[in-house]
């Protein structure tokens, strides 16, 4: 037998940032997926990983006492999920401590973190399907773990119910060739479907696509080509989301946070954040949906890049007579607001991808604005930029970890600044 394929049995000492367990076997640390803190396994050590190595989970000699049943018959295999085998209360403390570990790196000895809150099972209204070879076209698929291959999902516990049986509509049409991935999202309109591709729709495509929103009335179905704009294939219905009061017709590939209920957890975080009152920028704000949810009672700027989401934000402030509410694009990477167009804000809110937002934050840390809301999907680009602002003068007052990337190592968070 070669070295490679032996067995070693080790004790498993922590969870490690994207769910494995971690041992230590001659010396380097060991990535077992699967094992929990506490464990006693025999593992295969396989290819180097950083410092160490993965290694294959062949069996649990000792199972720890937090080991859970996970709700996916998919979980191991599939690599939507890192940790669902955890009971919950260990979950969390392994959310929390992950964070805390990315902020401590960053210089924040004690950061003051709120209790991590979950959105429940079945929340996930907006999808990304990965398409394999089916009996007919293709089927959605999920990237498995730690390998190139697919994985077809019978169900998702993590996914609203709608997306799957939609997504498996769709890609039963798709031929194989240049089709890369299918987007679901679940609107107040219905499903909003979007094919990724690196070419046209062949006609069968195009009239199996539209007929299948005839017969399963779904809202709109979209073709994107790689580095070109959205096209419709059908349009039945504009999907759309309330914010408040206000309701947004959603261009084709709008951003939307992935849960309606992440949405309203962030709503409500912003709410308790921001002043009652004032002049309030929504930086990298999408459609608007955040900025629209904050109530007529605060004046809001709204600034983002792409066209189709500041055209669909101001078309919803009109239709609601939102008059408080100003949308303007800009690139806030280029161009981030200066110290002196932030001077006329009362506290700022702002939310960029998962890169973070280093050339705004700079120029927050050497403004006025007596408070930031920090909205984030990435915990290490937020402890990057949240470090800019506390060295140029911020203190971190709150920091709300919202998990609305269940059993996934992915963290929402709102982070409330205030200039000392
Ligand atoms: C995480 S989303 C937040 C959207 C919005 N706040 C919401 O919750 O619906 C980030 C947004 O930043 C926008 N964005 C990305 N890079 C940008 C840039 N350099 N300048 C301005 N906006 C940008 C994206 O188009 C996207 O709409």
């Amino acid at each position: 037998m070669s070295r490679k394929q032996a067995t070693v049995a080790v004790d498993v000492g922590a969870l490690g940032a994207r769910g494995d367990g971690i041992a230590h076997w001659e010396g380097q640390p060991l990535f077992v997926a699967g094992a929990l803190p506490g464990e006693r396994v025999l593992v295969r050590p396989g290819k180097p990983r950083g410092e160490g190595r993965e290694a294959v989970l062949v069996e649990i000699l000792e199972a720890a006492p937090q080991r859970f049943a996970p709700p996916c018959a998919h979980f191991g295999v599939c690599g939507g999920c890192a940790v669902q085998h955890l009971e919950p209360a260990a979950y969390a403390a392994w959310k929390h401590d992950q964070l805390l570990e990315t902020l401590r790196r960053r210089g924040f000895a004690d950061p003051p973190l709120l209790p991590l809150e979950s959105a429940p099972p079945g929340a996930r209204r907006r999808a990304r399907f990965a398409l394999a070879p089916a009996r007919t076209g293709l089927a959605p698929a999920f990237r498995a773990a730690r390998s190139h291959d697919l994985v077809i999902p019978a169900n998702c516990p993590v996914l609203d119910a709608e997306l799957l049986p939609a997504a498996r509509a769709l890609a039963g049409v798709l031929s194989e060739r240049g089709v890369l991935e299918l987007e679901v999202t679940r609107t107040l309109a219905g499903i909003d479907a979007m094919v990724i591709a690196c070419r046209a729709p062949t006609p069968d495509e195009s009239f199996d696509l539209a007929d299948i929103a005839e017969r399963t009335d779904l809202a709109r179905i979209a073709w994107r080509e790689e580095g070109r704009p959205p096209y419709l294939l059908a349009d039945r219905r504009t999907p759309r989301l309330n914010a408040g009061a206000v309701e947004v017709a959603l261009p084709a590939g709008a951003f939307v946070q992935p849960t309606g209920w992440g949405e309203a957890a962030i709503g409500a975080r912003l709410d308790a954040i921001l002043p009652a009152a004032g002049t309030v920028a929504d930086l990298f704000a999408g459609c608007g949906l955040l900025g629209f949810a904050l109530g007529p009672q605060r004046r809001v700027e709204a600034f983002e890049s792409v066209a189709a989401m500041v055209a669909a934000a101001r078309q919803a402030a009109m239709a609601a007579q939102r008059n408080t509410f100003r949308a303007t694009q800009r690139d806030l990477e280029r161009s981030p607001l200066d110290a002196a167009e932030l001077a006329r804000f009362d506290a700022v809110v702002l939310d960029p991808p998962r890169a973070g937002a280093r050339a705004q934050a700079e120029a927050l840390a050497v403004s006025a604005v007596p408070t930031v809301a920090y909205v984030s999907c990435h915990p290490g680009s937020f402890a990057r930029d949240a470090r800019t602002l506390a060295d140029g003068g911020y203190e971190m007052l709150s920091l709300a970890p919202l998990d609305q990337f269940l059993w996934s190592h992915h963290l929402e968070l709102v982070g409330h600044f205030a200039r000392r």
